[in-house]
């Protein structure tokens, strides 16, 4: 007798494995978690081994010119696929699901749908995006930002990284500069397996988030000048020290978090004294804010204060300031249908869910702009990640999983 599409069940053992398998690539030694930074010899490594998965599946692969790689299983006819995917670069200290989890769920469910030898209306589609962490070459999202055409490619691959290096420079290197045009054909809709990353789902007991949408999200680069000299003889009405105006930004943007209460977040996540020796009055500080929050207008709010503060602070102390910004994308709210048809597939299956916003950034935000888009969480213990402990049990990993499968083949029915 034939499976029906709504018995499939997706093989929790082969997806862990696999989520293992990819975690050994830039494994940070004693933990669980990896490293893996955009277009680094190790996410060449990783890609490459996704992409052999992709082929062992018979998927038809095509890899684009800012290095996304999409895998497709054909479907009873020819329309744009059903796509889901995320990301497998890291940050620095990353968990092994961060964005892997999406990407590998995605071809655990073509390969239930292989083995059960269904094949959907409409074709399934599973890419991973380039440099979605933005850690290493800002913004975030980078590889589906080009991907909808919200950047040129030009542009992009001129963005240079933390490290000095190119966006193009590295995709020639690692040998992910492919011929796909972009931007890309909109898919026929979007819809990301992730792990929350935050506190929630595990704090109310729940396994599954229907995710209703993105906050907004603001990063800046600042770079303040001062005067560098003897930390024992310079008194201190005599000083000008970028590294106070530094701090106390840093500073005021917490207590800025806190007087607008949540969801306004707000971090000083990277900082550099130069020349960042014990005895000398630093030259130059430059340190990155980011603030998010899920109401524009409350965010361009948070975004003049703070500019406010840092231009009196460096004019109190003799310094001059700079700005740059890094990342700016407004809050994206996802299509009502798919989110819910996301909540209803997870009571469906015997699952407590709840709607909820994302804290962190995903690529659905980006693929939101051109399709009906949505996204699946599941949950963080102790609310971790971008931390190696991240961690995700298997069973609600199987959950999640399980949810994207049924909502794929219902959005892939007609
Ligand atoms: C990127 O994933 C972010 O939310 O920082
Ligand atoms: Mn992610
Ligand atoms: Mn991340």
């Amino acid at each position: 007798m034939a499976t029906l599409s709504s018995d499939l069940r997706i093989d929790i053992d082969r997806l862990s494995d696999r989520l293992a398998a990819l975690a050994e690539i830039g494994a940070i030694e004693g933990t669980e978690g990896c490293a893996r930074l955009a277009l680094t010899d190790e996410d060449k490594v990783g890609r490459d081994l996704v992409v052999s998965w992709m082929r062992d599946l018979d998927l038809t692969i095509t890899v684009d010119s800012i290095g996304n790689v999409v895998g497709v299983m054909g479907g009873e006819h020819d329309g744009q696929p059903v796509m889901t995917g995320s990301h497998i670069d890291t940050v620095r200290t990353g968990g092994r699901y961060d964005g892997n989890l999406g990407v590998l769920a995605g071809l655990e469910v073509i390969e239930t749908l292989r083995a059960a030898g269904i094949t959907p209306p409409r074709g399934l589609a599973v890419a991973f995006f380039t440099d979605e962490e933005g850690a290493r070459f800002p913004p975030d999202m980078l590889g589906s930002l080009v991907y909808v055409g919200g950047m040129g490619v030009e542009e992009a691959h001129a963005i240079e990284g933390i490290d000095g290096a190119t966006v193009g420079g590295e995709l020639d290197r690692i040998g992910y500069l492919g011929p796909a045009p972009l931007p890309a054909p909109a898919p026929h809709a979007f819809v990301e397996l992730h792990v929350e990353q935050g506190p929630v789902l595990e704090a109310e007991e729940l396994t599954i988030g229907a995710v209703t949408g993105v906050q907004g999200i603001s990063w800046t680069e600042v770079s303040v000048t001062g005067q560098s000299n003897h930390a024992g003889t310079t008194p201190m009405a005599l000083r000008k020290d970028p590294a106070v105006v530094a701090f106390r930004t840093a500073a005021f943007v917490r207590e800025l978090a806190d007087e607008l209460g949540a969801p306004q977040v707000a971090t000083v996540g990277r900082m550099h004294l130069h020349p960042n020796l014990v005895n000398v009055v630093p030259a130059t500080a430059e340190f990155t804010i980011d603030l998010r929050h899920t109401d524009n207008d409350v965010l361009l709010d948070a975004e003049r204060r703070t500019l406010e503060f840092l231009l009196e602070a460096a004019a109190a102390e003799g310094c001059t300031v700079t700005t740059k910004s890094l990342a700016r994308f407004d809050p994206v709210e996802f299509d009502d249908a798919v989110v819910a048809c996301v909540e209803q597939t997870a009571l469906t299956q015997g699952h407590t869910v709840r709607r909820m916003p994302s804290g962190a950034g995903h690529d659905a935000q980006m693929l939101a702009r051109v399709c009906p888009t949505g996204m699946i969480f599941v949950p963080s213990v102790n609310g971790l990640s971008h931390n190696p402990a991240e961690y995700t049990s298997p069973a609600d990993l199987e959950a999640g999983a399980n949810v994207l499968l049924q909502v794929m083949l219902e959005l892939a029915a007609t």
